[in-house]
């Protein structure tokens, strides 16, 4: 009999944690390695936050609290849905979890049945496969490739959807391209999915709040208010608030699956943390004034990656409207040799000996489902960019 279960073989571990160990090990072994993998803001949470976790320990706010959500975050949420995205939830179409990958984590766990199919476009974020596989599901991958900026066209999402599908896995901005879709674009999803009334839509808004250049962020209920009955509207403070390691994530939706999500939560972590529950009231309710400066922040360091990316030759960058990733393409550096004789194969190979050869740690492309590219994270400071974009290129310029 064996002993690991067969769910488990048919998941792999998270590629993105892979290589951030991988320059860990690097530079304990004290090479000078720059990490562009990490997901997560380079900054501290806002004091204003810290200030309401500590205040919530020496409250005693330390005990179990409702399973989903203390009452004062749903209602911090309720508002922020009906504030920022027109969207009216009421606390029981609410549910708060241990950072958004446990909400979606539910939301596959509630409600896939063996067989069950999950559209996830492609390039996607590396956790969506393997959730959908664990929960006993089918993930059913389309590409949305650079030519159409990484977004999936409404052709696309059609002729994906069978008498199987479940879900349609929604991500903008999206991580690992940055690319964000307008209302307009995002209405053309909408429209094919209203002609399809047994599929329900999972939107992942994670990054809702670092777009760039006046975009306006939007949302499938929003957008589609004839949807809101079956989208779940998911979203988290762990990127807009610096708040990665507090692990709250939330999201809305119709009360049945909300509930029934409830129940996965109830017999697996229960509650998520009570501190960062009260920080979290405090990220949603406090003042906003440090998301605007953030974009600022973002937005150079994206216009300074992008052209550095650029100027390398074999690489094709585009520009992004959100997130703090690019996803340029090395598809002029495929089949070619490195300086230290590594055949560039494919973006694997590319990344590997990137790493080796000038210590340059990124996600290859293949991770997220999209080839021949690689992830670039600029959350980090303006010098390393800098520091990194002119290694990368005379990586490049080293190609034979
Ligand atoms: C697209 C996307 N969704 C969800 C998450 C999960 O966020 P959390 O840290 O709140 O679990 C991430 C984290 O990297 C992400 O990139």
């Amino acid at each position: 009999m064996a002993f690991l279960s067969d769910t488990l073989s048919r998941v792999k571990p998270s590629p993105t944690i892979a290589v951030t160990t991988k320059a860990k090990e690097l530079k304990a072994a004290g090479r000078d390695v720059i990490g562009l993998g990490a997901g997560e803001p380079d900054f501290d949470t806002p004091d204003n936050i810290k200030q309401a976790g500590i205040r919530a320990i020496e409250e005693g706010q330390t005990k179990y609290t409702a399973v989903d959500g203390t009452p004062e975050l749903k209602q911090a949420i309720a508002a922020k849905f009906a504030r920022e995205n027109g969207l009216d939830y009421a606390p029981s179409q609410i549910t708060v979890g241990s950072g958004g990958k446990q909400v979606i984590y539910n939301a596959f766990m509630a409600t896939l049945n063996p067989g069950d199919e999950v559209i996830i476009p492609a390039p996607y974020w590396v956790s969506y496969p393997d959730m959908v596989l664990l929960a006993g599901g089918e993930p059913v991958i389309v590409e949305a490739g650079i030519d159409t900026g990484f977004k999936l066209t409404a052709d696309a999402l059609e002729a994906a959807i069978t008498p199987r599908t479940k879900w349609f896995l929604f991500n903008s901005p999206s991580n690992p391209t940055g690319a964000a879709y307008s209302a307009e674009e995002l209405k053309a999803l909408t429209d094919v999915l209203m002609r399809h009334p047994d599929v329900w839509v999972l939107s992942d808004d994670m990054y809702e709040h670092l777009v760039f250049d006046n975009f306006v962020f939007a949302t499938p209920a929003q957008v589609e208010p004839g949807l809101k009955d079956r989208t779940l509207t998911m979203n988290g403070v762990s990127k807009a608030y610096a708040m990665t390691g507090w692990r709250i994530g939330y999201a809305g939706g119709p009360e049945q699956l909300i509930k029934a999500m409830g129940k996965v939560q109830s017999q697996s972590t229960s509650n998520p943390c009570s501190i960062s529950q009260a920080a979290a009231v405090e990220a949603l309710n406090g003042t906003q004034e440090f998301i605007r400066p953030n974009q600022a922040l973002f937005k150079r360091r994206r216009d300074l990656v992008v052209a550095g990316l650029n100027a390398c030759p074999g690489i094709d960058c585009p520009v992004p409207e959100g997130a703090f990733y690019v996803y340029p393409s090395v598809a002029g550096c495929i089949g070619k040799t490195s300086a230290q004789g590594a055949e560039i194969a494919d973006d694997e190979a590319f990344a590997t000996a990137l790493l080796e050869e000038e210590g340059v740690a990124v996600v290859f492309g293949a991770a997220f489902g999209l080839s021949p590219h690689f992830r670039v994270s600029y959350a980090t400071s303006d010098k390393a960019l800098e520091e990194a974009c002119n290694r990368i290129k005379r990586f490049c310029e080293r190609l034979t």
